[in-house]
């Protein structure tokens, strides 16, 4: 039976070829509150045997779900989409209970995570193939655009649900059918998206979602031939095993990994609007995104003002539970999160930064202490940690610089290219650096790029696929080519 989250009723099974089971062990694990850790419900411990009957209902359901029209698999994910919304408080509640960020950002995520549904209910329909001129007149070209089959995802716990929509929504939309293996600690909320898409009438075996062990789940999908492609969201590092993995069978995959994103504040830059973008970026999910600011470049001209407005704007923000009224900063995942920005910081200040505000946990009431202070540093250099790591924290390290030339050779300077973001009022010079800018995703004036109908992504060691917009698509389906002798 489904378990119980405070008077709340959950399901916390799996969802494989449309029914609900648990482990075959009949294991199971525990998701904390990541504010209180309290036990809030127990999942399955799936592992090999319960991944490789997701698969098989996955293939199974493939031939009949890739024959339906576009227009009939657009209803689905739209009436999935709708579902979403309708449950957007719940969705929310739930989000915020296993992974801590605020109230106001969860129903937030719920939207987003819905759009990509929306967006791909309508995108589906536009799979379009080609006609080429051949060589001789007795022949046509034709390109063919095709589902690739059985595709599987395996998502990250910083957003435990638009991850799995950005992959889920155009796989479906393209024919595919999917295997979901959601993040240990954030289970709960990709179940209920599962228990959604059974209430919209998908067909079973068309979304299966397996939670468990994460090596054995993932060997599986490696090794078994029927899943033709694999979407992983997550860490740089784990992203290297899964390229070596995905060789047993030469898996397709698309790999949205680390980010170390640089944030230029130009002397030109509207201070205000700076502000806002750098706390939009920086502080959203307590900083534990891929694309969040983790380095700020900030013109001679304007670093007083932009550090000391920043520093206004980060103490005024509510520290808290998020299910709490008006709270901004949630607790981290987990104590190892925590460690890592405490790191970050004494190595910043042993090697000459200056906490300008915030630079150590903070307790809050009858809460775990999991809570750390949104963060401002002066005076960071290359040779601190958080120059290289990614910090997935609430920490803004600022560094003055005087040429456009030089923020963008540091901007640059970086194994990662997933996101970047500069403010500027000069037109001209919006072009020149966002085309100087090696990375996947430009925030020019603007600390909120993502959306469902643009691509999203990176380059050099953040990965490489797109996920959004109509270049989603390619990465869901195959083309054909088929030589016509007539
Ligand atoms: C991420 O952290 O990878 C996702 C952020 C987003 O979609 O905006």
């Amino acid at each position: 039976m489904p378990q119980v989250l405070d008077q709340q009723s959950v399901q916390t099974r799996n969802l494989i070829g449309g029914d609900w089971v648990g482990a075959a062990s009949g294991e199971e694990f525990d998701i904390l509150d990541p504010a209180t850790d309290e036990i809030i419900a127990r999942v399955p411990r799936c592992g090999r045997s319960e991944t490789r009957d997701a698969i098989d209902a996955a293939a199974k359901a493939f031939p009949e779900w890739s024959r339906t029209t576009a227009q009939e698999r657009g209803k689905l994910l739209r009436r999935l989409y709708e579902l979403m919304m309708r449950d957007q408080d719940r969705l929310a509640e739930l989000m915020t209970r296993e992974q801590g960020k605020p109230l106001a950002e969860a129903k937030g995520e719920v939207a987003y995570g819905a759009s990509f549904l929306e967006w791909a209910a309508d995108e589906g329909r536009r799979m379009y193939g080609e006609t080429i001129p051949a060589n001789f007149p007795d022949k046509r070209i034709l390109v063919l655009r095709q589902p690739v089959g059985v595709t599987a995802c395996i998502t990250p716990w910083n957003f435990p649900i638009a991850m799995i929509t950005r992959k889920l929504g155009p796989a479906l939309a393209c024919g595919n059918t999917m295997v979901v293996k959601p993040a240990e600690d954030t289970p709960l909320s990709a179940i209920a998206v599962a228990e959604l898409a059974v209430e919209a009438g998908f067909p079973p075996g068309v979304f299966n979602i397996v939670t468990g062990n994460p090596k054995e789940i993932g060997e599986e999908l490696f090794a078994n031939p029927a899943v033709r492609k694999i979407s992983f969201t997550g860490s740089t590092e784990v992203g290297k095993m899964l390229i070596k993995q995905s060789a047993q069978n030469v898996t397709r995959l698309s790999l949205e990994l680390g980010g170390h994103a640089p944030f230029i504040v130009f002397d030109d830059a509207d201070v205000d609007a700076a502000v806002k973008g750098a706390i939009a970026s920086k502080y959203r999910n307590m900083g534990q995104t891929c694309i969040c600011a983790n380095r700020f470049y900030v013109q001679d001209g304007v670093y007083d003002a932009f550090a000391s407005k920043l520093a206004d704007e980060v103490n005024r923000m509510k520290v808290g539970r998020g299910l709490e009224d008006g709270v901004q900063v949630g607790p981290l995942i987990n104590d190892a999160a925590v460690e890592k920005v405490e790191k970050h910081v004494a190595d910043a200040t042993s090697k000459g930064g200056r906490v300008r505000t915030g630079g150590e946990r903070i307790s809050v009431d009858g809460l775990a202490d999991r809570f750390y202070a949104p963060t401002v540093i002066d005076d960071f250099t290359p040779e601190m940690l958080i120059n290289t790591e990614e910090t997935f924290g609430p920490v803004a390290p600022l560094r003055r610089f005087a040429k456009e030339e030089e923020a963008i050779a540091w901007a640059n300077d970086s194994i990662y290219g997933l996101a970047s973001y500069f403010y500027t009022r000069d037109a001209s010079r919006i072009m020149r650096v966002a085309e100087a800018l090696e990375y996947g995703i430009i925030g020019a004036n603007d600390g909120g790029p993502s959306t469902a109908q643009a691509p999203f992504g990176g380059i050099k060691q953040s990965g490489y696929g797109r996920e959004g917009g109509k270049y989603v698509m390619d990465e869901y389906t195959e083309i054909k080519y088929v030589s016509w002798q007539l």
